[in-house]
Protein backbone atom coordinates (compact mmCIF):
# COMPACT_ATOMS: atom_id res chain seq x y z
CA UNK A 1 0.00 0.00 0.00
CA UNK A 2 0.91 3.58 -0.21
CA UNK A 3 0.64 6.69 1.65
CA UNK A 4 -0.91 8.72 -1.66
CA UNK A 5 -3.99 9.87 -0.85
CA UNK A 6 -7.14 9.20 -3.03
CA UNK A 7 -9.79 10.94 -3.86
CA UNK A 8 -11.99 8.56 -5.17
CA UNK A 9 -14.64 10.19 -7.07
CA UNK A 10 -12.52 13.52 -7.68
CA UNK A 11 -14.61 14.33 -4.50
CA UNK A 12 -13.96 17.89 -3.27
CA UNK A 13 -11.38 18.00 -5.77
CA UNK A 14 -10.72 22.04 -7.41
CA UNK A 15 -9.16 21.11 -11.13
CA UNK A 16 -9.27 24.48 -12.85
CA UNK A 17 -11.27 27.80 -12.92
CA UNK A 18 -14.29 28.23 -14.83
CA UNK A 19 -15.79 31.80 -15.58
CA UNK A 20 -19.28 30.27 -16.69
CA UNK A 21 -21.09 29.25 -13.23
CA UNK A 22 -21.13 29.50 -9.88
CA UNK A 23 -22.29 26.69 -7.20
CA UNK A 24 -22.55 27.46 -4.08
CA UNK A 25 -23.61 24.96 -1.83
CA UNK A 26 -23.28 27.14 1.97
CA UNK A 27 -25.73 29.80 -0.07
CA UNK A 28 -27.20 27.65 -1.90
CA UNK A 29 -26.92 29.75 -4.90
CA UNK A 30 -26.05 28.85 -8.21
CA UNK A 31 -24.32 31.24 -10.49
CA UNK A 32 -24.45 31.59 -14.72
CA UNK A 33 -22.15 34.03 -15.48
CA UNK A 34 -22.56 35.95 -12.27
CA UNK A 35 -26.85 36.25 -12.60
CA UNK A 36 -28.35 33.82 -10.14
CA UNK A 37 -30.02 31.13 -12.24
CA UNK A 38 -34.31 31.75 -10.69
CA UNK A 39 -33.69 35.38 -11.84
CA UNK A 40 -32.73 34.56 -14.94
CA UNK A 41 -35.53 31.41 -15.00
CA UNK A 42 -38.06 34.14 -14.42
CA UNK A 43 -37.35 36.47 -16.86
CA UNK A 44 -35.20 35.15 -19.63
CA UNK A 45 -35.63 33.05 -22.87
CA UNK A 46 -33.93 29.93 -23.23
CA UNK A 47 -32.02 31.26 -26.05
CA UNK A 48 -30.71 34.42 -24.01
CA UNK A 49 -29.27 32.18 -21.17
CA UNK A 50 -27.32 30.06 -24.30
CA UNK A 51 -25.94 33.38 -25.64
CA UNK A 52 -25.06 34.46 -21.93
CA UNK A 53 -23.18 31.00 -21.15
CA UNK A 54 -21.21 31.67 -24.90
CA UNK A 55 -20.51 34.98 -24.63
CA UNK A 56 -20.35 35.85 -20.70
CA UNK A 57 -23.23 38.83 -20.80
CA UNK A 58 -27.01 38.92 -21.53
CA UNK A 59 -28.07 39.74 -25.42
CA UNK A 60 -29.46 42.82 -26.30
CA UNK A 61 -32.04 43.13 -28.65
CA UNK A 62 -30.24 42.49 -31.65
CA UNK A 63 -27.76 39.92 -30.66
CA UNK A 64 -30.89 38.01 -29.43
CA UNK A 65 -33.16 38.32 -32.70
CA UNK A 66 -29.91 37.45 -34.69
CA UNK A 67 -28.94 34.23 -32.31
CA UNK A 68 -33.01 33.67 -32.74
CA UNK A 69 -32.19 34.09 -36.82
CA UNK A 70 -29.69 31.56 -36.59
CA UNK A 71 -31.24 29.29 -34.18
CA UNK A 72 -34.55 28.77 -36.57
CA UNK A 73 -31.84 28.17 -39.86
CA UNK A 74 -31.35 25.35 -37.98
CA UNK A 75 -34.12 23.65 -36.46
CA UNK A 76 -34.91 21.08 -39.09
CA UNK A 77 -34.17 17.78 -38.94
CA UNK A 78 -31.64 16.79 -41.68
CA UNK A 79 -31.93 14.07 -43.74
CA UNK A 80 -29.14 11.97 -42.82
CA UNK A 81 -29.55 12.43 -38.98
CA UNK A 82 -33.72 10.95 -39.50
CA UNK A 83 -31.60 8.55 -41.85
CA UNK A 84 -29.53 7.83 -38.96
CA UNK A 85 -32.12 7.37 -36.18
CA UNK A 86 -34.26 5.59 -38.54
CA UNK A 87 -31.77 2.67 -39.03
CA UNK A 88 -31.61 2.66 -34.72
CA UNK A 89 -34.22 -0.30 -33.78
CA UNK A 90 -37.50 0.94 -32.68
CA UNK A 91 -36.31 -0.42 -28.77
CA UNK A 92 -32.72 1.96 -28.72
CA UNK A 93 -33.08 4.33 -25.63
CA UNK A 94 -33.18 8.18 -26.86
CA UNK A 95 -30.23 8.40 -25.52
CA UNK A 96 -28.24 5.85 -27.28
CA UNK A 97 -30.62 8.04 -30.19
CA UNK A 98 -29.46 11.56 -29.68
CA UNK A 99 -25.95 10.43 -28.95
CA UNK A 100 -25.66 8.68 -32.32
CA UNK A 101 -27.56 11.87 -33.91
CA UNK A 102 -25.13 14.23 -32.26
CA UNK A 103 -22.40 12.40 -33.67
CA UNK A 104 -23.79 12.41 -37.31
CA UNK A 105 -24.12 15.97 -37.04
CA UNK A 106 -20.09 16.36 -36.09
CA UNK A 107 -19.26 13.65 -39.08
CA UNK A 108 -21.72 15.48 -41.53
CA UNK A 109 -20.14 18.70 -40.53
CA UNK A 110 -16.49 18.02 -40.24
CA UNK A 111 -16.65 15.49 -43.32
CA UNK A 112 -14.46 17.86 -45.55
CA UNK A 113 -11.78 18.43 -42.86
CA UNK A 114 -9.46 15.72 -43.63
CA UNK A 115 -6.66 16.48 -40.66
CA UNK A 116 -7.64 15.97 -37.04
CA UNK A 117 -5.71 18.82 -35.79
CA UNK A 118 -8.16 21.23 -38.07
CA UNK A 119 -11.45 19.86 -36.60
CA UNK A 120 -10.02 21.21 -33.20
CA UNK A 121 -11.87 24.58 -35.38
CA UNK A 122 -11.60 28.56 -34.38
CA UNK A 123 -13.23 29.97 -31.72
CA UNK A 124 -15.82 31.68 -33.92
CA UNK A 125 -15.84 27.81 -35.89
CA UNK A 126 -16.91 26.30 -32.38
CA UNK A 127 -19.77 29.14 -31.24
CA UNK A 128 -21.48 27.95 -34.74
CA UNK A 129 -20.83 24.54 -33.80
CA UNK A 130 -22.55 25.45 -30.82
CA UNK A 131 -25.35 27.71 -31.91
CA UNK A 132 -26.23 25.10 -34.18
CA UNK A 133 -25.92 21.75 -32.19
CA UNK A 134 -28.43 23.87 -29.87
CA UNK A 135 -30.89 24.31 -32.99
CA UNK A 136 -30.32 20.65 -34.31
CA UNK A 137 -31.13 18.73 -30.70
CA UNK A 138 -35.23 19.49 -30.05
CA UNK A 139 -35.78 18.06 -33.49
CA UNK A 140 -33.95 15.03 -32.77
CA UNK A 141 -35.62 14.56 -29.26
CA UNK A 142 -39.20 15.47 -31.07
CA UNK A 143 -38.62 13.00 -33.67
CA UNK A 144 -37.33 10.00 -31.25
CA UNK A 145 -40.82 10.59 -28.85
CA UNK A 146 -42.96 10.83 -32.09
CA UNK A 147 -41.19 7.50 -33.58
CA UNK A 148 -42.15 5.94 -30.64
CA UNK A 149 -45.08 6.34 -30.83
CA UNK A 150 -45.78 5.81 -34.30
CA UNK A 151 -46.55 9.72 -35.25
CA UNK A 152 -44.95 11.57 -38.27
CA UNK A 153 -42.67 13.96 -37.49
CA UNK A 154 -43.76 17.73 -37.25
CA UNK A 155 -41.51 20.03 -39.28
CA UNK A 156 -40.69 23.23 -37.33
CA UNK A 157 -42.39 26.47 -36.79
CA UNK A 158 -40.71 29.90 -38.03
CA UNK A 159 -42.75 31.63 -35.70
CA UNK A 160 -42.67 30.47 -32.59
CA UNK A 161 -39.93 30.75 -30.22
CA UNK A 162 -37.11 27.76 -29.02
CA UNK A 163 -39.58 26.80 -26.14
CA UNK A 164 -42.92 26.83 -28.07
CA UNK A 165 -41.38 25.80 -31.21
CA UNK A 166 -39.51 22.14 -29.27
CA UNK A 167 -43.13 21.70 -27.86
CA UNK A 168 -44.72 22.01 -31.43
CA UNK A 169 -42.70 19.69 -32.58
CA UNK A 170 -43.05 17.44 -30.00
CA UNK A 171 -46.96 17.39 -29.89
CA UNK A 172 -47.91 18.47 -33.15
CA UNK A 173 -50.21 21.10 -31.56
CA UNK A 174 -49.59 24.78 -29.89
CA UNK A 175 -48.72 24.26 -26.13
CA UNK A 176 -50.31 27.24 -23.46
CA UNK A 177 -48.41 29.82 -22.14
CA UNK A 178 -48.23 28.44 -19.50
CA UNK A 179 -46.77 24.95 -20.13
CA UNK A 180 -44.54 27.01 -22.74
CA UNK A 181 -43.15 29.06 -19.47
CA UNK A 182 -42.30 26.01 -17.27
CA UNK A 183 -40.67 24.67 -20.19
CA UNK A 184 -38.85 27.69 -20.71
CA UNK A 185 -37.42 27.59 -17.18
CA UNK A 186 -36.78 23.81 -16.89
CA UNK A 187 -34.19 24.49 -19.83
CA UNK A 188 -32.42 27.27 -17.85
CA UNK A 189 -32.31 25.06 -14.75
CA UNK A 190 -30.60 22.48 -16.88
CA UNK A 191 -28.60 24.33 -19.00
CA UNK A 192 -25.17 24.44 -16.76
CA UNK A 193 -23.80 23.26 -13.29
CA UNK A 194 -19.89 24.03 -13.22
CA UNK A 195 -18.14 20.22 -13.14
CA UNK A 196 -20.68 17.84 -13.26
CA UNK A 197 -19.88 14.61 -14.57
CA UNK A 198 -20.74 15.55 -18.35
CA UNK A 199 -19.15 18.63 -18.44
CA UNK A 200 -16.18 17.29 -16.87
CA UNK A 201 -16.27 14.36 -19.52
CA UNK A 202 -16.45 17.26 -21.99
CA UNK A 203 -13.16 18.71 -20.84
CA UNK A 204 -11.50 15.76 -20.86
CA UNK A 205 -12.43 14.72 -24.49
CA UNK A 206 -11.67 18.85 -25.76
CA UNK A 207 -8.17 18.75 -23.43
CA UNK A 208 -7.15 16.29 -26.16
CA UNK A 209 -7.73 18.28 -29.04
CA UNK A 210 -10.39 16.94 -30.37
CA UNK A 211 -13.17 18.18 -31.88
CA UNK A 212 -16.64 19.76 -30.23
CA UNK A 213 -19.04 17.26 -31.38
CA UNK A 214 -16.79 14.21 -30.26
CA UNK A 215 -16.32 16.41 -26.82
CA UNK A 216 -20.46 16.44 -26.70
CA UNK A 217 -21.16 13.13 -27.80
CA UNK A 218 -19.20 12.16 -25.00
CA UNK A 219 -21.19 14.01 -22.26
CA UNK A 220 -24.69 12.29 -23.65
CA UNK A 221 -22.64 9.16 -22.72
CA UNK A 222 -21.89 9.98 -19.44
CA UNK A 223 -25.12 11.89 -18.43
CA UNK A 224 -27.16 8.92 -19.58
CA UNK A 225 -26.04 7.35 -16.03
CA UNK A 226 -29.06 7.33 -13.39
CA UNK A 227 -26.21 8.73 -11.27
CA UNK A 228 -26.73 11.95 -13.35
CA UNK A 229 -29.16 13.11 -16.09
CA UNK A 230 -31.00 9.45 -15.69
CA UNK A 231 -32.33 10.43 -12.70
CA UNK A 232 -35.18 12.44 -13.69
CA UNK A 233 -36.29 9.43 -15.59
CA UNK A 234 -36.32 6.80 -12.66
CA UNK A 235 -37.87 9.50 -10.31
CA UNK A 236 -41.39 8.68 -12.74
CA UNK A 237 -40.60 4.91 -12.28
CA UNK A 238 -40.36 5.12 -8.64
CA UNK A 239 -44.01 7.86 -8.37
CA UNK A 240 -45.25 4.88 -11.29
CA UNK A 241 -44.23 1.72 -8.74
CA UNK A 242 -44.83 3.81 -5.17
CA UNK A 243 -48.63 4.89 -7.02
CA UNK A 244 -50.50 7.16 -4.50
CA UNK A 245 -49.10 9.54 -1.57
CA UNK A 246 -50.83 6.56 1.09
CA UNK A 247 -48.71 3.98 -0.45
CA UNK A 248 -45.46 6.15 0.32
CA UNK A 249 -44.75 5.13 3.88
CA UNK A 250 -45.04 1.76 3.39
CA UNK A 251 -43.01 1.84 0.18
CA UNK A 252 -40.30 3.84 1.61
CA UNK A 253 -39.41 1.39 4.84
CA UNK A 254 -39.17 -1.31 2.27
CA UNK A 255 -36.92 0.61 -0.38
CA UNK A 256 -34.90 1.81 2.48
CA UNK A 257 -34.86 -1.66 4.32
CA UNK A 258 -33.27 -2.78 0.53
CA UNK A 259 -30.73 -0.05 0.58
CA UNK A 260 -32.07 1.22 -2.36
CA UNK A 261 -30.84 4.56 -3.22
CA UNK A 262 -34.26 7.30 -4.12
CA UNK A 263 -33.88 8.70 -7.38
CA UNK A 264 -34.00 12.41 -7.50
CA UNK A 265 -32.83 12.82 -3.81
CA UNK A 266 -29.27 14.07 -3.05
CA UNK A 267 -26.31 15.55 -4.45
CA UNK A 268 -22.38 15.47 -4.65
CA UNK A 269 -21.47 19.07 -4.25
CA UNK A 270 -25.36 19.98 -2.70
CA UNK A 271 -25.94 18.60 0.87
CA UNK A 272 -28.96 21.01 2.18
CA UNK A 273 -30.64 21.31 -0.65
CA UNK A 274 -30.63 22.17 -4.56
CA UNK A 275 -30.59 25.48 -5.27
CA UNK A 276 -32.46 24.77 -8.55
CA UNK A 277 -35.24 23.06 -6.77
CA UNK A 278 -37.52 26.05 -5.53
CA UNK A 279 -37.78 27.45 -9.19
CA UNK A 280 -38.66 23.74 -10.42
CA UNK A 281 -41.29 23.03 -8.40
CA UNK A 282 -43.09 26.43 -8.30
CA UNK A 283 -42.84 25.31 -12.18
CA UNK A 284 -44.14 22.17 -11.37
CA UNK A 285 -47.03 23.57 -8.76
CA UNK A 286 -48.66 25.75 -12.32
CA UNK A 287 -48.64 22.69 -14.19
CA UNK A 288 -50.51 20.64 -11.09
CA UNK A 289 -52.93 23.85 -11.43
CA UNK A 290 -53.06 23.78 -15.12
CA UNK A 291 -53.89 20.16 -15.63
CA UNK A 292 -55.81 19.82 -12.55
CA UNK A 293 -53.51 16.93 -10.87
CA UNK A 294 -53.70 17.49 -7.12
CA UNK A 295 -52.99 13.81 -6.78
CA UNK A 296 -49.02 14.55 -8.37
CA UNK A 297 -48.57 17.17 -5.81
CA UNK A 298 -49.48 14.78 -2.80
CA UNK A 299 -47.71 11.72 -3.84
CA UNK A 300 -44.45 14.63 -4.58
CA UNK A 301 -45.11 16.73 -1.04
CA UNK A 302 -45.21 13.01 1.11
CA UNK A 303 -42.63 11.42 -0.68
CA UNK A 304 -40.33 14.05 0.05
CA UNK A 305 -40.92 14.71 3.80
CA UNK A 306 -41.22 11.29 4.54
CA UNK A 307 -37.82 10.85 2.50
CA UNK A 308 -35.93 13.93 4.26
CA UNK A 309 -37.19 13.11 7.78
CA UNK A 310 -35.83 9.59 7.57
CA UNK A 311 -32.58 10.63 5.71
CA UNK A 312 -32.02 14.74 5.87
CA UNK A 313 -31.27 13.95 2.16
CA UNK A 314 -32.68 16.88 -0.15
CA UNK A 315 -34.40 16.51 -3.19
CA UNK A 316 -32.42 17.96 -6.71
CA UNK A 317 -33.83 19.26 -9.54
CA UNK A 318 -34.69 15.67 -11.21
CA UNK A 319 -37.28 15.47 -8.58
CA UNK A 320 -39.78 18.27 -9.51
CA UNK A 321 -38.64 18.10 -13.33
CA UNK A 322 -39.64 14.28 -13.98
CA UNK A 323 -43.14 14.96 -12.57
CA UNK A 324 -43.60 18.16 -14.85
CA UNK A 325 -42.33 16.96 -17.84
CA UNK A 326 -44.94 14.13 -17.35
CA UNK A 327 -47.37 16.83 -17.09
CA UNK A 328 -46.42 18.26 -19.83
CA UNK A 329 -46.71 14.83 -22.01
CA UNK A 330 -43.26 13.60 -22.48
CA UNK A 331 -43.06 10.33 -22.25
CA UNK A 332 -40.47 8.77 -19.51
CA UNK A 333 -37.71 8.08 -21.72
CA UNK A 334 -37.53 11.29 -23.44
CA UNK A 335 -36.88 13.24 -20.21
CA UNK A 336 -33.11 12.99 -20.12
CA UNK A 337 -32.42 13.69 -23.95
CA UNK A 338 -34.25 17.06 -22.56
CA UNK A 339 -31.57 17.48 -20.28
CA UNK A 340 -29.48 17.22 -23.35
CA UNK A 341 -31.07 19.45 -25.25
CA UNK A 342 -30.24 21.96 -22.52
CA UNK A 343 -26.97 20.90 -21.19
CA UNK A 344 -25.50 21.29 -24.48
CA UNK A 345 -25.37 24.79 -24.03
CA UNK A 346 -23.16 24.11 -21.00
CA UNK A 347 -20.86 21.86 -22.38
CA UNK A 348 -20.44 24.24 -25.36
CA UNK A 349 -19.84 27.05 -23.46
CA UNK A 350 -16.92 24.69 -21.32
CA UNK A 351 -15.47 23.14 -24.43
CA UNK A 352 -14.66 26.29 -25.47
CA UNK A 353 -13.26 27.31 -22.17
CA UNK A 354 -11.24 24.68 -22.19
CA UNK A 355 -10.11 25.17 -25.28
CA UNK A 356 -8.96 28.95 -24.71
CA UNK A 357 -6.73 27.67 -21.85
CA UNK A 358 -6.01 24.00 -22.57
CA UNK A 359 -3.93 21.69 -20.71
CA UNK A 360 -4.41 17.69 -21.08
CA UNK A 361 -6.00 16.23 -18.45
CA UNK A 362 -4.43 13.05 -17.40
CA UNK A 363 -4.60 12.28 -13.85
CA UNK A 364 -2.52 9.93 -11.70
CA UNK A 365 -3.56 6.41 -10.67
CA UNK A 366 -2.19 3.89 -7.38
CA UNK A 367 -1.51 0.99 -8.43
CA UNK A 368 -2.85 -1.68 -6.22
CA UNK A 369 -2.21 -5.15 -8.82
CA UNK A 370 0.29 -7.95 -7.82
CA UNK A 371 3.64 -6.70 -7.57
CA UNK A 372 5.58 -7.50 -11.18
CA UNK A 373 6.04 -10.96 -12.27
CA UNK A 374 7.27 -13.00 -15.31
CA UNK A 375 6.56 -15.35 -17.91
CA UNK A 376 8.03 -18.23 -17.41
CA UNK A 377 10.84 -18.87 -19.65
CA UNK A 378 10.44 -15.81 -21.25
CA UNK A 379 13.72 -14.51 -22.31
CA UNK A 380 13.54 -10.80 -23.70
CA UNK A 381 15.70 -10.05 -26.56
CA UNK A 382 18.79 -7.19 -26.10
CA UNK A 383 16.59 -4.60 -27.90
CA UNK A 384 13.79 -5.02 -24.95
CA UNK A 385 16.33 -5.38 -22.57
CA UNK A 386 17.70 -1.72 -23.49
CA UNK A 387 14.53 -0.22 -23.60
CA UNK A 388 13.02 -2.17 -20.41
CA UNK A 389 16.03 -0.08 -18.89
CA UNK A 390 14.81 3.47 -19.88
CA UNK A 391 13.02 5.30 -17.64
CA UNK A 392 8.86 4.80 -17.47
CA UNK A 393 6.99 8.08 -19.73
CA UNK A 394 3.39 8.32 -19.46
CA UNK A 395 0.74 8.06 -22.87
C1 LIG B 1 -26.27 12.19 -6.51
C2 LIG B 1 -25.50 11.16 -5.68
C3 LIG B 1 -24.78 10.21 -6.62
C4 LIG B 1 -24.49 11.92 -4.81
O1 LIG B 1 -23.70 10.98 -4.28
P1 LIG B 1 -22.45 11.20 -3.29
O2 LIG B 1 -22.17 12.62 -3.01
O3 LIG B 1 -21.37 10.38 -3.86
O4 LIG B 1 -23.05 10.62 -1.98
P2 LIG B 1 -23.15 9.10 -1.63
O5 LIG B 1 -23.76 8.35 -2.75
O6 LIG B 1 -21.79 8.67 -1.17
O7 LIG B 1 -24.14 9.14 -0.43
C5 LIG B 1 -23.79 9.43 0.91
C6 LIG B 1 -24.76 8.69 1.81
O8 LIG B 1 -26.11 9.13 1.56
C7 LIG B 1 -26.89 8.08 1.05
N1 LIG B 1 -27.67 8.59 -0.08
C8 LIG B 1 -27.32 9.57 -0.92
N2 LIG B 1 -28.28 9.78 -1.82
C9 LIG B 1 -29.24 8.87 -1.55
C10 LIG B 1 -30.46 8.59 -2.15
N3 LIG B 1 -30.89 9.28 -3.21
N4 LIG B 1 -31.21 7.60 -1.64
C11 LIG B 1 -30.80 6.89 -0.57
N5 LIG B 1 -29.62 7.12 0.06
C12 LIG B 1 -28.85 8.11 -0.44
C13 LIG B 1 -25.91 7.02 0.54
O9 LIG B 1 -26.45 5.74 0.53
C14 LIG B 1 -24.78 7.19 1.52
O10 LIG B 1 -25.15 6.54 2.71
P3 LIG B 1 -24.06 5.74 3.57
O11 LIG B 1 -23.08 6.81 3.99
O12 LIG B 1 -24.87 5.15 4.67
O13 LIG B 1 -23.45 4.75 2.64
C15 LIG B 1 -26.45 10.37 -4.75
O14 LIG B 1 -27.09 11.25 -3.87
C16 LIG B 1 -27.48 9.57 -5.55
O15 LIG B 1 -27.17 8.47 -5.99
N6 LIG B 1 -28.72 10.13 -5.72
C17 LIG B 1 -29.72 9.47 -6.51
C18 LIG B 1 -29.50 9.73 -7.98
C19 LIG B 1 -29.85 11.13 -8.41
O16 LIG B 1 -30.88 11.66 -8.05
N7 LIG B 1 -28.96 11.73 -9.20
C20 LIG B 1 -29.14 13.05 -9.74
C21 LIG B 1 -28.08 13.96 -9.24
S1 LIG B 1 -28.38 15.63 -9.73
Amino acid sequence: MTDIEIKKGLAGVTVDYTAISKVNPDTNSLLYRGYPVHELAATEPFEAVAYLLWHGELPDAEQLAALRATERAHRALVPAVQQAIDLLPPGAHPMDEIRTAASVIGAVDLADIGNVMDAVGTPDENLDRSIRLFAALPAIVAYGQRRRRGEALVPPRDDLDYAANFLWMTFGREADEVVVDAFNRSMILYAEHSFNASTFTARVVTSTLSDLYSAVVAAIGALKGPLHGGANEAVLHIFDEIGTADNVAAWLDQALAAKRKIMGFGHRVYKRGDSRVPTMKAALDTLVEHYDRPDVLALYTTLESEFVARKGIYPNLDYPSGPAYNLMGFDTLTFTPLFVAARVTGWTAHIMEQQASNALIRPLSAYNGPDERHIEGYVPDAAVQDAASRPEEAH
